[in-house]
């Protein structure tokens, strides 16, 4: 049994101040959200001093093309050489950048000078490959210090990177490597999931066929396959390349809105969208978001445990830890791989400072028991992050009390791959948290939850969340699509010139933020973004589904589960019947298939009918109303209410069944 305290539920506090001690030295202290916001551009410009300059900025902000933001305009930077040479120079080189830990237990320790030498040397490579500024490289890679070292690289010679999930199926990869219009993917041979190994390679050459502006693809090994397949000419090993380049490279500086990255992401239709970030204002927002928010010191040894393809990592993983030379973990695999305690057994083996997770990872521990992480030496943790959904207060405890020995702030971070990096997130050593809250507007950002016509919400009562003003984070557009952009964001709040996130949420009496649900057809499921359009997309492309609806159930573990409502093309014999000549595992794998594993459906519920407007969109909230056991929503708009309580039939037979 744990010997942690073990209280009672109801003597928790709904508010925790920041212990003294942490306090004390805490790199923030009180008044900066005040003087912030009394010249939030002074304070930016202030942050944007942290960074080295090739050439100061003329501008900080320039507003004339709003929403198209410029920060920083004429200003001129190097995103790697602010990541490591600075490092170097300031006679840190020997400081460890990355404990990297591979999933079956094979580790490496960089330090900044090594890291340094690796980037310098693909940097050349990719220059040989024929990369230059603005080009698009793709990345296809597991959680490999050669990730790191291929954006590190990407960014010195002005190339744009983009980071695909290792665990999307081809046609994900494909799309983002035809939408990018990427001239090199760099890919491993294989990936190891979940305790095997798994070719990556035949995937990628399935994603480019055909694509003629990708004239490289760049192999790290990994798993060693054998019988690897191999277009000569295209395919390049990336340790011959880098074996035969220079370890020390000139990097040339960018303009501060020379684009840095493309990230995807899912939104309203069945198309992701690729947010691009650009270099000056993303780097200090990043950088002094990750010193502030997590507290950072030098001898800290932090953990962020996201993939480093979703947007979390980019900002608290590579730019922003780098930026700062801060020494980080960075482990390959599955949290539950070999066991569900190796995530505790990596903090206690590096001694980790500071861990930045995911509620859904939390309760995945939780299910556990407290005994799991008690079987660990966790004394070295100060300090807890969370990030993808509301932290659930359980959730919370559980991991202030049994993870962090209910010493550590739970620092909770709410922002977007829109973002860039942290809106709305507590200052550790200054702001009372109040769990399941992300608290207050980080300094230099502006927040406000208002009805549709745009007045404030009362104290407690539920609105859009909107960002009132710029911020140097934040996308400057959706590559290849800027009307997209602006509708998506801008349009609503056009008249004010507000960003709309896309969050419900509310705000309490002491101005604390409250994040509710998506109010789009988004789905959060594990943290991850998905759009029910995208799936749904995919399940009708099989030629067995006429129609479907993709609703998010909640979850006790992964905040949402995703369900999908299928008409097939021959009529079912029973609603709900799950058991239906094994169309629900086809769909499955159909799905993982054209989207990725993380977009599997849970469960998959055969209907008759789908409830429709009478311009025919199928009303998806009324049908995660009933998997939410929500009644009562507006079905007068409906064609025909019965399809409705078909529906209802078929999930309750579904739900007796399963
Ligand atoms: O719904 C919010 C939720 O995740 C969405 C952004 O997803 P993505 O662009 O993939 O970025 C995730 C990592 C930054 C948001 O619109 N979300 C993220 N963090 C929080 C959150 N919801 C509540 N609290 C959070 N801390």
């Amino acid at each position: 049994m744990s010997d942690l305290p073990q209280h009672p539920r109801t003597e928790r506090p709904d508010v925790v101040p920041p212990p003294p001690a942490f306090a004390a030295r805490a790199n923030v202290g009180p008044g900066l959200h005040d003087r912030a916001a009394a010249d939030p551009f002074a304070f930016w410009a202030e942050q944007a001093g942290r960074l080295q300059w090739d050439r100061p900025w003329d501008e900080v902000f320039d507003d004339a093309r709003w929403p198209t933001a410029q920060w920083f305009t004429g200003g001129r930077l190097n995103v790697a050489v602010n990541c490591l040479d600075r490092h170097l120079a300031a006679g840190r080189g020997d400081v460890v950048a990355l404990h990297w830990e591979g999933e079956p237990g094979d580790r490496r320790t960089v330090t900044y000078a090594e890291l340094h030498e690796q980037v310098c040397r693909l940097a050349h490579g990719l220059t040989e490959l024929g990369v230059g500024p603005g080009d698009r490289v793709v990345l296809y890679l597991p959680v490999l210090v050669e990730t790191v070292v291929a954006t590190m690289a990407c960014a010195r010679v002005g190339a744009v990177v983009s980071l695909v999930f290792g665990g999307f199926s081809a046609d994900a990869l494909r799309f983002r490597v035809a939408d990018t219009g990427a001239t090199v993917v760099v890919a491993s041979d294989g990936q190891f999931r979940r305790g095997q190994a798994v070719p990556v390679k035949a995937v990628v050459d399935e994603a480019v066929a055909g694509l003629d502006h990708v004239e490289h693809v760049l192999v790290v090994r990994r798993t060693g396959e054998t019988d690897l397949p191999w277009t000569a000419g295209r395919d390049v090993w990336w340790h011959d390349l880098l074996e035969r380049q220079p370890a020390r490279h000139e990097a040339a500086s960018f303009d501060a809105e020379h684009p840095l990255f493309i990230v995807y992401t899912s939104g309203t239709t069945g198309r992701p969208k690729g947010l691009v970030h650009t270099t000056g204002g993303y780097l200090t927002h990043a950088s002094w978001t990750h010193w502030a928010l997590f507290d950072l010191r030098d001898d800290d040894v932090y953990w962020c445990q996201a993939d480093l393809a979703w947007v979390t990592a980019h900002t608290y993983v590579l730019y922003g830890p780098l930026s700062n030379g801060a020494t980080q973990v960075v482990y390959e695999g599955s949290p539950l791989t070999p066991h569900p305690g190796r995530h505790f057994e990596v903090i206690e083996r590096y001694g980790v400072t500071t861990y930045y997770t995911a509620p859904t990872l939390v309760r995945t521990f939780m299910k556990h028991g407290p005994e799991l992480p008690a079987g660990y030496d966790l004394t070295s943790l100060r300090l807890l992050g969370s990030v993808g959904e509301a932290i659930n207060p359980e959730a919370w405890w559980w991991l202030h009390e049994h993870v962090g020995g209910g010493r550590c702030p739970v620092v909770d971070t709410w922002w977007q791959s829109e973002t860039g990096a942290a809106v709305v997130a507590p200052l550790p050593g200054v702001t009372p948290l109040k769990p399941g809250s992300a608290t207050l507007p980080v300094p230099g950002c502006a927040v406000a939850v208002v009805d549709d016509a745009g007045a404030e919400t009362p104290p407690g009562v539920e609105g859009n969340l909107v960002i009132t003003a710029p911020w140097p984070g934040m996308a400057r557009t959706v590559w290849g699509d800027h009307d997209r952009f602006v509708r998506s964001y801008w349009a609503p709040y056009a008249e004010q010139g507000w960003y709309l996130a896309g969050d419900s949420a509310s705000r309490d009496a002491d101005r604390y933020v409250w994040i509710g649900g998506r109010i789009d057809d988004v789905l959060n499921v594990s943290g991850h973004r998905l759009s029910s359009i995208e799936l749904e997309s995919a399940l009708v492309s099989h030629p067995r589904v006429a129609e479907a609806a993709v609703v998010g159930a909640p979850d006790d573990v992964t905040g949402q589960r995703i369900v999908a409502f299928v008409i097939p093309r021959a009529v079912p014999t029973a609603e709900g019947d799950v058991d239906d000549g094994g169309l629900a595992e086809e769909l499955r794998a159909h799905v993982a298939a054209r989207v990725g594993a993380v977009a599997k459906p849970r469960e998959v519920v055969v209907v008759s009918d789908l409830p429709k407007t009478r311009s025919g969109k199928i009303m998806r909230r009324l049908v995660a109303d009933l998997t939410a056991g929500r009644g009562g929503g507006d079905t007068t708009s409906l064609t025909d209410p019965t399809a409705l309580a078909a529906v209802d039939r078929a999930w309750t037979a579904h739900r007796a069944g399963s």
